[in-house]
């Protein structure tokens, strides 16, 4: 895909002032992305359910530069209202690398502001709901300014293209309810460069499904997913994760659309304790798990013995636990986490999130 487009320049002097704004929800991947190569191209397909709760808005206001000798982006960036000068300056950068997609970002005023649903120092990674709503704000300029990108495949792919380019597995949050990331002989128009929407695909029982964030540890994390990625090249066990990433991916595939629960989550647990394993056989180790996340893993294993309900957990690059399950079962499962789990978490603080519709421009 080649979305340099030279032709995106603008004639300042009639250029109005505007402002766009975008809501986006995390995702939580249910097979992983863990290793990419070159430019954020992913190792291995990856699959996730997009989040309803958890979510970034990011407005950008824009105008023709003032200054039209200045060359460069010119950027403001307030996160909750106030100026944060390391993600500005972070933001800045990632802009500058787009100027070859979007070349009329060097001629406007930048003035981004962005906020989180869930509190900064949650633990919860933003990079997915941030980086698909810094993209899809980015897409609507140049839908406004330009008339380009009217139709909405179109539209949402060059988004999650340029979603990707921030954050590989922000991709995947710019479509309702399911995304697929990366090439797989079994699916017709995959890529490794943007995610598809996969809504189509699923079994009903998964559209109203339920995905709990028990926060087990508000701390940032040691190792970043850009490191963690880096240490996959050598790993010893690389090659054969992605090979049993596309196979889990192909049995998955049919389990999301026949509704079977227990494979669907059998999968899901697995991923989930793979990606920590690649973690810990990383060279160097290093461990994201709590105490607290291996005691919640025993005790939803526990309680789907004694009471067959079917609840799952995931993690993504962290110690929280997502608690999975079908939403017949949600009172009794609100129940069980505000007398036997919340005790687990940090400060007692959880977010009852599910499955969600996708991005909402504002
Ligand atoms: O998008 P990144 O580079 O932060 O990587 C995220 C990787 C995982 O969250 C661990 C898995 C995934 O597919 O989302």
């Amino acid at each position: 895909l080649d979305y340099i487009n030279p032709k995106l320049i603008l004639e300042t002097s009639i250029t109005e002032p505007n402002e766009v704004i975008w809501q986006s929800p995390s995702n939580i991947a249910l097979i992983k992305y863990w290793g990419k190569y070159g430019n954020q191209l992913p190792k291995n397909p990856s699959i996730s359910f997009t989040l309803d709760q958890a979510v970034s808005q990011t407005a950008i206001a824009y105008s023709p530069k003032e200054n039209n000798d200045d060359y460069g982006i010119s950027l403001s960036f307030k996160f909750h209202g106030e100026h944060q000068p390391a993600f500005e300056s972070r933001m800045k950068k990632f802009l500058e690398s787009l100027t070859g997609i979007f070349p009329f970002l060097n001629q406007l005023d930048l003035d981004v502001r962005s906020t989180n649903s869930f509190p900064h120092s949650a633990g919860i990674a933003s990079s997915a709901s941030s980086m698909s709503a810094l993209a899809l704000c980015l897409c609507s300029m140049e839908h406004e300014l330009f008339g380009t990108l009217e139709d909405n495949i179109q539209f949402d792919q060059k988004a999650s293209f340029i979603a990707r380019l921030g954050s590989g597995s922000a991709c995947r949050s710019v479509y309702p309810l399911l995304a697929m990331w990366g090439e797989s002989s079994s699916v017709p128009g995959s890529s490794n460069e943007y995610a598809i929407g996969m809504a189509d695909h699923v079994h009903d029982v998964f559209t109203t499904f339920h995905n709990d964030i028990l926060i087990v540890s508000k701390d940032e994390k040691e190792v970043s997913s850009t490191v963690g990625h880096n240490l996959m090249e050598n790993n010893l066990y690389a090659d054969n994760r992605y090979l049993q990433a596309k196979q889990r991916l192909n049995s998955l595939l049919d389990i999301l659309k026949s509704g079977d629960l227990e494979a669907f989550g059998r999968i899901v647990e697995d991923e989930a304790l793979t990606l920590h394993a690649l973690m810990m056989t990383s060279n160097p180790s290093f461990v994201l798990m709590r105490p607290g996340t291996l005691t919640l893993i025993e005790k939803i294993r526990a309680y789907r013995k004694d009471t067959g309900h079917q609840v799952y957990f995931s993690l993504d690059a962290g110690p929280n636990i997502h608690l999975m399950y079908p939403s017949d079962i949600a009172y009794a499962v609100r129940g069980w986490i505000e007398s036997d789990l919340q005790q687990h978490c940090e400060d007692r603080f959880w977010i009852a999130d599910g499955v969600g519709e996708g991005p909402v421009e504002m």
